[in-house]
């Protein structure tokens, strides 16, 4: 399975951008970091970064008057990168709501304390003053709302009683180095397993007119009520080791010609004779999904009856 690309944001030090860093490194590792940015050009962990051999972007720091020429920037720094996920490391700055909306559900952050509790700062002294028995940090998906996002796992961490907001926050952060890299591999997990990809699939395929799941051959498949298959979601077959869907083209012609165009995404399916039908990988390191949604709906419509045509508009 392809790695996750993610790009890690910092501000300052950097320690929990080295700690997914190391991870990364580790075998059964899900994720990769492709690229180590941030808003403050001098930031030390920058420098930690490019000794370990990773992509790093220095842009330039910024004032409220061009922050939207640096979120673009930025955005332009992710997209060239190939990066998939963007984990925030102690990025003190609060991204603008279209940044996040165009990387919605892609974002991760690491927080020192236990969500719902002391969003913001100086969470550490928040905890000792408030006589907590345990302080801790929190993963969580970042939203339009500050330090808000579904949370994706938690460690707990003993408030000491002679602690103050320093010995507290090094303790924290041990465990926050333990918790992220963690939890980044299970959330971008999710969506990579076979399993995730076929429950992407069955929503697209079931949300057109008069669609019904089946089984063929072992394979989870969709047709038009009762009558013509117009797509199949095949996982290993005959051990091909390839997760892909097998949809419908107008024909033997487009069928050749979207192989020629992009032999990495696009093959001749085994067992399904000369009639058009082509394999679309679900494996390949950047799958695109609209276009996933829009082949099977092609292939739906060169199925589907004429009074079910009529129901969907195009
Ligand atoms: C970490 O403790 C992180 O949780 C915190 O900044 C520190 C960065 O340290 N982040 C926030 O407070 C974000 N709201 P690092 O640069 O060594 O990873």
């Amino acid at each position: 399975m392809s790695k996750a690309k993610v790009a890690v944001l910092i501000s300052g030090r950097g320690s929990n951008m080295a700690a997914l860093l190391y991870a990364s490194r580790l075998p059964d590792c899900p994720y990769e970091i492709v690229l180590v940015t941030g808003d403050k050009p001098g930031a030390p962990g920058l420098a930690l970064a490019e000794a370990e051999g990773v992509a790093v972007v220095r842009l330039p720091a910024y004032t409220p008057k061009d922050k939207g020429q640096f979120y673009g920037a930025l955005h332009r720094a992710l997209e060239r990168a190939g990066v998939e996920y963007i984990a925030l490391a102690g990025f003190m700055r609060i991204l603008p709501g279209d940044f996040i909306e165009k990387w919605a559900g892609r974002i991760v952050n690491v927080h020192p304390s236990l969500l719902p509790k002391y969003k913001g700062l100086d969470t550490h002294a928040r905890a000792i003053e408030a006589k907590d028995a345990a302080a801790g940090c929190s993963v969580h998906v970042v939203t339009a709302e500050l330090d808000d996002g579904p949370v994706l796992g938690q460690v707990e961490v003993a408030v000491l009683p002679d602690d103050t907001a320093e010995t507290l926050a090094a303790r924290v952060l041990i465990a926050e180095h333990q918790l992220y890299p963690r939890a980044l591999a299970d959330y971008v997990m999710r969506d990579r397993t076979p399993e995730a990809k076929l429950a992407r699939v069955r929503e697209i395929a079931m949300a057109l007119p008069g669609a019904e799941e089946t089984t063929s051959h072992g394979m989870p498949c969709f047709r038009v009520a009762g009558g013509k298959m117009f797509c199949y979601f095949t996982h290993d077959h005959h051990g091909d080791g390839i997760v892909a869907i097998i949809v419908k083209t107008s024909g033997p012609d487009e069928q050749a010609q979207l192989i020629d165009q992009d032999p990495d995404v696009y093959y001749r399916p085994a067992y399904f004779g000369p009639s058009g039908w082509i394999g679309v990988r679900l494996d390949t390191p950047d799958t695109d999904w609209d276009h996933i949604a829009d082949r099977i709906e092609l292939s739906w419509k060169l199925v589907a009856p004429r009074k079910l045509l009529g129901i969907r508009e195009f």
